[in-house]
């Protein structure tokens, strides 16, 4: 939900084309507008240009400088102009300001700040905060001014104020993500690592109520509660520079499906030592919630009915309905809370006030240094890289993988039961079934379904989730209306939808529920359903067939999900979307 990114003592005096390339790298994270504010060489104030649109091809022109802010906006406040554009000014042009988050008291600040003579632009929530850096700075020098400002906003936040005078930056966290990046002489700062990496895998992530103080000598940290700066230690990040690149794949969201092939079995195989931690609290009576939004929801989903596969009594909820449900977590409850981005307020929310009431906090988590991983007592990361694409594809298998292994190691340590050798068999079937021509049979059926506007999918037991995850990449990539259902709740009021013609997805295993989905199936025949079966075994029901290797069916989930990803895909492309940047998504949503 909105890139930031900002270069200080840029090596060659080109900070804002370090800034432009910055920004392509974070394009994901909002893409309706961007902008670039400078201090050039020359001149008396700060320079900014924005634009409406995607900044994949743009260009700027912005003069030489050292010291560069940029933002690329997902809109929250105001409409999407280039006014609303980020970085905002105050009246006399020294100070600009690009911002990620909410400032939820904005409109009581604005009206003050328009008494007392400040005028606006634009109509967003950002602008008071270069306004009232102005106005403190009448009293106060700059870090005052800044860290005073910060505190004076209300919700989750993270901003970077360029001042004209000293050619400091200052940026300051609670809420919204913000890593700073270290190369010998140059300081960069970001939403996500992934915007630097060509230049230092240095990195030092903002805690929340910490502030980072650059200048041409020196870069500290500040604790905006104690008052004081303190001392900090650098981190070094694992990913690299091609796991941020599309490596000869037209897009991102293709290139990460075919990772999964490595994703999926590196993420049943780590983390062995912090599972059997996990393991300990589970055995000794602690009961497992599991927590997340979007696709990180159906993966809980898809886990809980895994954990009750095995035994494990477990509970599941969406983060934005926690409410209800929260007097039932108690210090015997440990929360997994499944998030790529580890930055989605829907599901930070309910895990701080999980930990509030005692629970142990467990991070299901892809993107190191994140929020959850710093609020969790326990991080498992799931070690799927960046993912760029908007859309979850790599990092929900990830995930599920992640919650499999320790249902697995959970089951196998306990008395009388035997191993699970169920990944095993999925990951030597999954190496050679996603290839080249599965990508053709999935794009044969997604061009016969360019122009249809509904879909239903069906699923039962592990495949219920999968239809869940299924629909949700056709809704996301292509637009398409899709809607999933358990397979048992079709004759109760939703058959009346199917209609001749109406493509029907039916996620199908090798297991016991195979006759009653296939029953499903025919009651939808019935109707005229076009009928898409997706499984390893064929049925004379289906008028196309999408083969997925025979695995353990409780582990089917992982290969329907996979076909669902590659549909989306070819329907998105298809259908003229652009598949890495689906339409008003953000890739993570920092606001509630
Ligand atoms: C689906 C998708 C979203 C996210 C959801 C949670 O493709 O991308 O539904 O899964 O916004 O995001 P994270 O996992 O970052 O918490």
């Amino acid at each position: 939900m909105c890139g930031i990114f900002a270069v200080i003592e840029d090596k060659q005096n080109q900070a804002a084309q370090t800034v432009l390339a910055g920004l392509k790298k974070l394009e994901y994270r909002g893409y309706d507008s961007w902008g670039i504010a400078i201090k050039p060489m020359g001149g008396s104030t700060i320079q900014v240009d924005k634009h409406v649109g995607k900044i994949g091809i743009a260009t700027t022109s912005l003069p030489d400088g050292s010291v560069a802010i940029g933002h690329t906006r997902w809109a929250t406040h105001g409409g999407v102009t280039d006014t609303n554009a980020h970085p905002h000014l105050d009246c006399k042009k020294q100070i600009a300001v690009i911002h990620n988050g909410i400032v939820e008291n904005y409109h009581e600040l604005k009206i003050e700040l328009i008494k007392k003579g400040h005028s606006f632009i634009s109509e967003t929530d950002t602008e008071v905060i270069a306004h009232l850096v102005e106005e403190k700075r009448k009293t106060m020098d700059l870090e005052e001014a800044v860290f005073s400002t910060f505190r004076e906003l209300v919700g989750s936040n993270a901003i970077v104020v360029l001042d004209y005078q000293t050619g400091s930056v200052i940026a300051c966290r609670n809420g919204s993500p913000l890593v700073v990046g270290f190369s010998p002489k140059e300081t960069f700062l970001a939403s996500d690592t992934t915007a630097f990496l060509n230049k230092t895998n240095s990195v030092y992530y903002l805690n929340d109520n910490e502030a980072v103080v650059v200048s041409k000598n020196e870069r500290r940290i500040f604790d905006l509660i104690k008052q004081s700066y303190i001392s900090f230690k650098k981190q070094t990040v694992d990913w690299t520079l091609e796991d941020t690149e599309k490596g000869g794949f037209p897009h991102f969201l293709l290139k990460e499906i075919m990772e999964e092939k490595k994703t999926i079995p590196q993420a049943f195989d780590s983390n062995k030592k912090t599972v059997e931690h996990v393991i300990k609290k589970m055995v000794s009576g602690y009961t497992p919630l599991l927590l997340g939004c979007g696709s990180a929801y159906y993966c809980a989903l898809a886990a809980h009915y895994y954990f009750a596969q095995l035994g494990i009594d477990s509970k599941v909820v969406g983060g934005y309905e926690y409410l209800p449900f929260e007097k039932s977590i108690s210090n015997k409850s440990i929360v997994f809370a499944i998030s790529q981005s580890g930055e989605t307020a829907d599901t930070l929310i309910p895990a701080k006030e999980a930990k509030k009431r005692g629970a142990i906090v467990v991070a299901i988590v892809n993107s190191r240094g994140s929020s959850l991983e710093r609020l969790a007592d326990v991080t498992l990361p799931v070690g799927a890289g960046p993912e760029i694409s908007v859309v979850s594809t790599k990092a929900f298998t990830a995930q599920l993988a992640t919650l499999y292994a320790v249902a697995n190691q959970y089951y196998e340590r306990k008395p009388h039961t035997g191993l699970i050798r169920s990944s095993t068999q999925l990951k030597s079937k999954l190496k050679h079934w996603l290839n080249a021509s599965l990508m053709s049979t999935v794009l044969n059926i997604a061009k016969r379904l360019l122009s249809e506007e509904h879909a239903y999918v069906i699923g039962k037991y592990n495949n219920y989730p999968a239809a869940l995850e299924f629909a949700l990449k056709l809704k996301e990539t292509s637009y398409m209306h899709a809607e999933a259902f358990a397979a048992g709740e079709l004759k109760h009021g939703v058959i009346t939808l199917i209609q001749k013609g109406t493509p029907c997805f039916i996620m199908t295993d090798s297991g016991p529920s195979y006759g009653e989905i296939c029953s499903s199936a025919s009651q939808m025949k019935a109707r005229g359903g076009y009928i898409i079966g997706v499984g390893p075994t064929r049925s004379p029901l289906f008028d196309e067939w999408i083969q997925t290797p025979d695995v353990d069916p409780r582990y089917s989930i992982f290969l329907n999900v996979i076909v669902g990803q590659l549909l989306g895909y070819y329907l998105g492309v298809g259908r003229g979307a652009d598949p890495d940047k689906p339409r008003n998504l953000a890739k993570s949503v920092t606001v509630k």
